[in-house]
């Protein structure tokens, strides 16, 4: 048996797999950092599981690079968009994600975007850091105020829904987007009104994107889009990056089509627009969204049991199944 976890992640998920396994039976990539592919491919080569997390692409090759033993590919993360579905199910290797752990702290950190690009806080901590405040101003660093305000949601799944109801406690109306409808009662409980995109996009003053990439949502978010918005608006994405077009991101808020950016996810990940680097206005965090000591364990903890229900022929708890 051999398992092989692409990077260093918390002792919970460890733990599992010696338990299961024995220490020799794991080859544990030691580095706090995304393997190269050249390098992943070596290092998955011979494996039956293999514990992933999203700065790993495992598609065709990489599967064919890992060989006929491997039966099951468990992601440290909710989103699966690093992973081919169609390559894994045509070799008969199973998936799996870990939903529900981090959807609080998702929503916890989609409310860290709306309320520090709101209150302009990116921008102000620099200005302290670099020793060139002089003290309190009546026009300084004024924001916008997000009490009251109309928040729209684009993908009201779990998280959509974890940051509907943080936003009943700021008395916001409730708008939001999503294929399928939430029932009637969770909508009378979320305050939330189903809308079409395009009402979406004209009434949100703060529109916090949650839904997974997917053919049909990549580039949702284009210049198309920002000219519909309000210019007093804000746009706050903690799903995937693709969903934006960084790039005419980046025009709507130079040319003011859009008031603010809180982005904790990029289009090129790692590598962010230079241009929003920039942008005063963009209030930018790197790929934090599930990020908290609790979470992350619980995550690992999750990837790691799934491969040893799969191993031992069991269904794994958090298979992933196409299309749900
Ligand atoms: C996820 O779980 O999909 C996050 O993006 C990584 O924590």
């Amino acid at each position: 048996m051999k398992i092989a976890v692409t990077r260093r992640i918390p002792e919970a998920g460890v733990e599992v797999l010696i338990n299961a396994y024995g220490r020799e039976h794991i080859r544990l990539c030691e580095e706090d950092s995304a393997m190269t592919r050249d390098a992943l491919l070596d290092f998955i080569a011979g494996a039956d599981a293999i514990l992933s997390t999203v700065t790993d692409t495992l598609d065709a090759e990489a599967m064919d690079a890992a060989g006929p033993d491997l039966k099951v590919i468990a992601n440290m993360a909710v989103g699966y968009d690093n992973i081919s579905l169609e390559a894994a199910a045509a070799r008969g290797i199973q998936v799996t994600n870990t939903p529900g752990v981090l959807t609080e702290a998702t929503a916890d950190l989609a409310w860290t975007l709306i309320l520090g690009a709101a209150r302009r806080a990116g921008e102000a901590e620099r200005c302290l850091r670099a020793g060139h405040w002089d003290g309190w101003g009546p026009l300084q660093f004024l924001g916008r105020s997000v009490y009251g305000q109309t928040l729209g949601i684009f993908g009201m799944g779990r998280i959509g829904r974890a940051v509907a109801r943080r936003a009943r406690g700021f008395d916001m109306t409730i708008l939001y987007h999503d294929a399928k409808p939430l029932d009637e009662e969770t909508e009378q409980h979320l305050a939330a009104r189903r809308v079409e995109k395009e009402v979406l996009l004209r009434n949100a003053d703060i529109l916090s994107i949650h839904c997974p990439l997917t053919p049909e949502t990549r580039h949702a978010f284009t210049i198309n889009e920002f000219r519909q918005m309000k210019r007093t608006a804000m746009l706050v994405n903690t799903s995937r990056g693709p969903v934006v077009k960084e790039e005419d991101l980046c025009v709507a808020l130079h040319e003011g089509l859009i008031d603010a950016a809180g982005l904790d996810v990029y289009e090129y990940e790692p590598c962010v627009y230079p241009g929003l680097l920039l942008e005063e206005r963009a209030f930018l965090l790197p790929h934090l969204g599930s990020a908290t000591v609790e979470t992350r364990g619980t995550m690992a903890h999750i990837a790691a049991e799934n491969i040893v229900a799969a191993l031992a022929g069991r269904v794994p708890p958090n298979k992933v199944v196409p299309g749900e």
